[in-house]
């Protein structure tokens, strides 16, 4: 199993932009992808993008815990009563991941939001032996937020986790300047950025360049593909 957990430094970042371009872009590559967001709040707009992105996989299976308000998992599961470990949730990642050559996990939240009762992404990554990659957005405040995430040492695998940098709905002064930083800190096969991407490009069409950048970012996270 060659899992990726696609975590960030918040909510809202991209992952769940991310997971959907992974998902079509292994297709595409003819790799099978198994893809899960095992823990959904307020909403499960997550597990249905991924539901309709892989085809036929129901979203029970996508996501197995759906809490309704709109909160971090573990609080939002101690609210009904319930506790949620990440035993169950890796075990529930091996049993549907079938014969998959590539599984992503999108986490909840950001890298330190609270998940389960024993645990939060950080030991889901080492739970399942993954490969991490923190998604961000590109504004005031994103390198703060990539450096306090990459001290955590679940982030330290394979010479550190690659960072994709999202841009933003509106650019600030910053922007060139965070990437020149991190790209200078980080390196060139660590940094990775995505432009601003239309309607078509999030749900049919991967332009050209971005398919570049993500071989790049799967050969970062170690994924053998096809062709
Ligand atoms: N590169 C991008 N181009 C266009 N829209 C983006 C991009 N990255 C994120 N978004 C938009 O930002 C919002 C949050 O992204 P999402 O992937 O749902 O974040 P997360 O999963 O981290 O909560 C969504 O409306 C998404 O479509
Ligand atoms: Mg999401």
């Amino acid at each position: 199993m060659h899992v990726i957990v696609v975590t960030g430094t918040g909510t809202n970042v991209g992952k769940t932009v991310l997971s959907t371009l992974f998902v079509r872009h292994l297709k595409a590559r003819g790799m099978t992808v198994a893809a899960f967001k095992p823990l959904c709040s307020g909403g499960r707009s997550d597990a249905l993008k991924l539901a309709k992105t892989l085809g036929s996989v129901p979203v029970d299976i996508i996501n197995p815990w759906y809490f309704r308000q709109p909160l971090a998992p573990a609080i939002a599961a101690q609210l009904t009563g319930r506790s949620l470990c990440i035993d169950e949730i890796t075990t529930h990642v091996r049993i549907h991941t079938g014969t998959a050559e590539v599984t992503l996990v999108e986490a909840a939240g950001g890298l330190l939001s609270p998940l389960a009762s024993d645990g939060d992404a950080p030991e889901l990554i080492k739970a399942l032996k993954a490969y991490p990659v923190l998604v961000s957005v590109n504004r005031l405040g994103v390198i703060h937020d990539v450096r306090s995430a990459l001290a955590n040492t679940a982030l330290k695998r394979i010479g550190g986790a690659p960072v994709l940098l999202m841009a933003p709905l509106k650019r600030d002064f910053s922007y060139q300047h965070n990437l020149n930083f991190l790209r200078d800190e980080l390196g060139e096969d660590r940094l990775f950025h995505f432009p601003r991407l239309s309607t078509a490009a999030l749900s049919c069409s991967i332009p050209v360049r971005l398919e570049k950048e993500l071989d790049r970012l799967l050969a970062a996270l170690k994924v053998k593909l096809a062709h």
